[in-house]
């Protein structure tokens, strides 16, 4: 067997530390398995697509009241293809999160999750691609939806 060269070794040891340390910070978001009693604030139609979006009544009050979302804000999204459950996309702030992405990346607090239907972490997903498109939004807590939980009880 021919031997590996060190640097090789030294780079792929890198590089698997570098995917664990992403995985890791994935993690933070656990699958919200109550999510469901939490309150039901928008439906989005398009399409074959159709979206149900669930979080917590604190968060909807803040949002009402022009208040940023609390710490310990979870908002899960249902995504139906064809109206079958396709996968879940979780976004959850907490104080002290984000501080490990560059400024051009990060979400203010805000750390984000995709789930397949079983509700297992799509380990396919990057969530760089997720907080790249909800950047956008930086000026209504990063959240596309901000005005939907407003209108809402
Ligand atoms: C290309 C842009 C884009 C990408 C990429 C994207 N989102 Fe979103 N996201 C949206 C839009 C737009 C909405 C509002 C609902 C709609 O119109 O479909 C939304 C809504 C959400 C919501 C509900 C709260 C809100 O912001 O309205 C969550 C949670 C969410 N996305 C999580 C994720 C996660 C997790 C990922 C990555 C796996 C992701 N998103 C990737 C555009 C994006």
């Amino acid at each position: 067997m021919k031997a590996i060269p060190i640097r090789t070794l030294a780079t792929a040891l890198t590089l698997g530390a570098a995917a664990a340390v992403a995985w890791a910070d994935g993690d933070l978001v656990r699958f919200p398995e109550n999510y469901a009693e939490g309150t039901h604030y928008a439906t989005v139609e398009r399409g074959n697509i159709r979206e149900e979006l669930f979080t917590s009544q604190k968060a909807i009050d803040a949002a009402r009241s022009g208040q940023p979302l609390p710490s310990g804000t979870v908002i899960t999204m249902e995504d139906y293809r064809g109206g079958k459950l396709f996968r879940y996309v979780v976004m959850e702030k907490r104080v002290g999160w984000g501080t490990q992405y560059p400024p051009e990346v990060r979400n203010g607090e805000w750390e984000f999750q995709a789930f397949n239907a079983d509700r297992m972490v799509n380990r396919n997903e990057n969530v760089t691609r997720c907080m790249a498109c909800h950047k956008s939004r930086e000026g209504q807590d990063f959240v596309f939806t901000l005005d939907r939980m407003k209108v809402s009880n």
